[in-house]
């Protein structure tokens, strides 16, 4: 054993346990004694391999029982308020200068995933013409969990459309302006250490918001107003 151990690098961490004899006598047909350091790491590599791939394969019929068993389901969200301090279009142009501020509620229902969200953003639609663009800051949504969200469009823009001065005016005229907040999401489900793919569900929230300066409106007020939330598949 004393004269040996530096002629193979692999087998510096096998030394130490008793050799059984019968080793070298079933080793000894190949001409040269099989020595027990090259034959017991591949054994060993063998056997790592092989349990390596049952615990992949059991793991992974694990996730997927628990997957049929615990399907997802879709977030709920919720407009709580909705306020339109300014909703002015030029007179001269389709320029809209808009003060939207809006307070969302995200709720995650599943009680064995956490949603992380990888980018969530939200744009404002009047007419089916698009105002407002925001990309809101990502977060991790826990499970049975709720977060709020607050954000604001301000910033003025041009609408395209034949139709969105006469609807102006006319919801103008009405009292209520009605406004569309489309969501896009991407978000990862995670139960434990297991992620799983992205899912790209869209959200649209119907808003009908009192129009500035009308105060019969105003004492109408918002309602809360649940939104479409396409489901994770
Ligand atoms: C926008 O409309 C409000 C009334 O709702 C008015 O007081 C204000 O002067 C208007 N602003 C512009 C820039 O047209
Ligand atoms: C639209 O009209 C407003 C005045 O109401 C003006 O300030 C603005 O520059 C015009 N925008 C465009 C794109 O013509
Ligand atoms: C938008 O309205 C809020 C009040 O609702 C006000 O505090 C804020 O200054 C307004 N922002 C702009 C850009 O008009
Ligand atoms: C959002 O709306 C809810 C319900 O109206 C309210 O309790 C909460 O204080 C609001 N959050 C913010 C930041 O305005
Ligand atoms: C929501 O998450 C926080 C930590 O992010 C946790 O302390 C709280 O218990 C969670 N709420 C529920 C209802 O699970
Ligand atoms: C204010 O809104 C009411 C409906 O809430 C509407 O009947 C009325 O015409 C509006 N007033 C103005 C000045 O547009």
């Amino acid at each position: 054993m004393a004269d040996e151990p530096k002629d193979d690098g692999l087998t510096g961490a096998f030394y130490g346990p008793a050799i059984p004899p019968q080793q070298e006598t079933t080793a000894a047909p190949r001409g040269r004694p099989f020595s027990k350091h090259e034959f017991k790491p591949y054994t060993l590599l063998c056997t790592a391999f092989k349990i390596f791939t049952l615990v992949l394969i059991t793991v992974g019929l694990i996730v997927l029982l628990l997957w049929l068993i615990y399907q997802p389901k879709t977030l709920k969200i919720q407009v709580q308020d909705a306020s339109l301090s300014r909703f002015n279009l030029s007179s001269s142009n389709l320029t809209i200068y808009p003060n939207l501020t809006l307070n969302i509620t995200m709720r995650n229902p599943n009680q064995k995933y956490n949603v992380n969200f990888k980018r969530i953003e939200a744009d404002a639609f009047y007419n089916g013409a698009r105002f407002g663009f925001l990309i809101l800051p990502n977060f991790r949504l826990d499970k049975k969990n709720t977060t709020t969200l607050v954000f604001s469009y301000v910033t003025p823009a041009v609408l395209i459309g034949d139709t969105v001065r006469t609807t102006f005016n006319r919801e103008k005229s009405e009292g209520f302006f009605y406004i569309d907040l489309k969501m896009y999401l991407k978000v990862r489900l995670k139960m434990l250490i297991v992620q799983s793919v992205e899912y790209r569900p869209d959200v649209t929230c119907s808003l009908r918001l009192p129009a500035p300066g009308n105060a019969t409106s105003a004492a109408v007020g918002f309602a809360v107003t649940e939104c479409d939330v396409e489901s994770f598949s």
